[in-house]
């Protein structure tokens, strides 16, 4: 089987972070969202991927993640022009792919339990596509599948106002080449894309076989600010502690922590976890970082408190406040030298300096 990552999209709900590169490589706990994808791809069996690229600085994607041989599989990119909807997508993979059955899945989407089992599912039961699904609160804001009373799947519609189920479509989709031929036959929908619901909904309306798995565990769609900050916590909810570098007092550490190496965190520094700090990176004394904080590589934390919080490679804060429930993108600084509001509530783009 065949894997293959969207990477592109629009990212509009993610600025400032999405000016300069795509949504998918914001990092969750110290890792870029599509890395996740990647690795569970990989881990489920697929040795050749590719990635879809968008118009949002897509070199910084195949900088990161290079031919693939450093995660031990083999890339293959391919460019999606403008984001014209995830079947439009979809179909520019069709010389990838060949006769291959393949998966696609959404590069900002998190799958607590992985793919590895609905691979093997996929590939005993004869289906032509399987769809995952999630119940979820808000069907609203996702494609809804409609089941028939005997439980079969006969409809999915994207978005709908009056969802006929509680269950959503996950990012992650299973295909055998059929779905080349319906793609062909889209036409943009109201919101101006090729839809991927759509093309199933013709494999289905044709008599395809159409499977689908409930996810068990937790998906989550990184689609906002919220949801990168509740995924960094799904995510450390998990960390083990690991401690590489440098502690000078280990009172400082309380519950699970994880210290990247030559990272220094001085005497009188309280760090309460599940927190992760990167390689290289200082914690100066009196400073509090909070749980469910992720701190990357190379960042000064001269002075204050956060929590809840990314805290992406290169930054330097010293503040003389509380950050909560913030993204700061890379090579920013944060300075304050006034007592404030209890808490600040941040979202940085990179390389941003703020001072107040
Ligand atoms: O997350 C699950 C949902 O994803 C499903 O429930 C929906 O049925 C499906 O349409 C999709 O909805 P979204 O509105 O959340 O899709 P979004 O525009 O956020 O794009 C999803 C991913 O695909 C994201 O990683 C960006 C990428 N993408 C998107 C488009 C439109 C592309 O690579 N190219 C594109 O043209």
């Amino acid at each position: 089987m065949k894997g293959v990552i969207l990477h592109g999209g629009h990212g509009t709900r993610l600025r400032p972070l999405t000016h300069t590169g795509p949504k998918q490589l914001i990092p969750v706990a110290n890792k870029p969202i599509s890395q996740y994808v990647l690795e569970d791809l990989r881990d489920s069996g697929m040795q050749d991927i590719a990635i879809i690229l968008g118009d949002i600085m897509p070199e910084k994607v195949k900088n990161y993640y290079g031919d693939g041989s450093r995660f031990g599989i083999n890339i293959t990119y391919i460019y999606q022009e403008k984001p014209g909807g995830i079947a439009q997508a979809v179909g520019l993979t069709e010389d990838f792919i060949k006769d291959s059955a393949f998966v696609v899945y959404l590069g900002d989407n998190l799958l607590k339990g992985g793919t590895s089992k609905f691979v093997q599912e996929f590939q005993k039961k004869n289906f032509d596509a399987m769809i995952m699904l999630c119940k979820v609160e808000n069907p609203q804001q996702f494609g809804v599948a409609e089941f028939d009373k005997n439980g079969k799947l006969v409809k999915l519609i994207e978005k709908p106002k009056k969802p006929p189920s509680n269950y959503a479509l996950t990012g992650v989709y299973f295909f055998k080449p059929a779905i080349f031929k319906m793609i062909k036959q889209l036409k943009p929908s109201w919101r101006g894309e090729l839809e991927i619901t759509e093309a199933i909904q013709l494999l289905i309306d044709a008599g395809y076989k159409v499977g689908y798995k409930i996810v068990e565990g937790w998906w989550k769609d990184t689609g906002t600010v919220e949801d990168i900050i509740e995924a960094n916590i799904l995510i450390l909810d998990e960390l083990e502690s690991k401690i590489e570098g440098t502690v000078e007092d280990k009172t400082s550490l309380q519950g699970r922590v994880s210290i990247g190496k030559n990272a220094f965190i001085k005497k009188g520094a309280l760090i309460r976890g599940p927190v992760i700090v990167g390689e290289n990176t200082t914690i100066e004394n009196e400073v509090y970082i909070g749980p469910y904080t992720s701190i990357g590589n190379s960042v000064k934390i001269k002075r204050g408190e956060i929590e809840n919080s990314i805290i992406m490679d290169n930054c330097t804060i010293e503040i003389t406040t509380k950050i909560i429930d913030s993204i700061i993108g890379a090579n920013s600084e944060i300075i304050t030298n006034q007592k404030g509001p209890k808490g600040h509530r941040l979202v940085v783009g990179e390389s941003s300096k703020i001072v107040f």
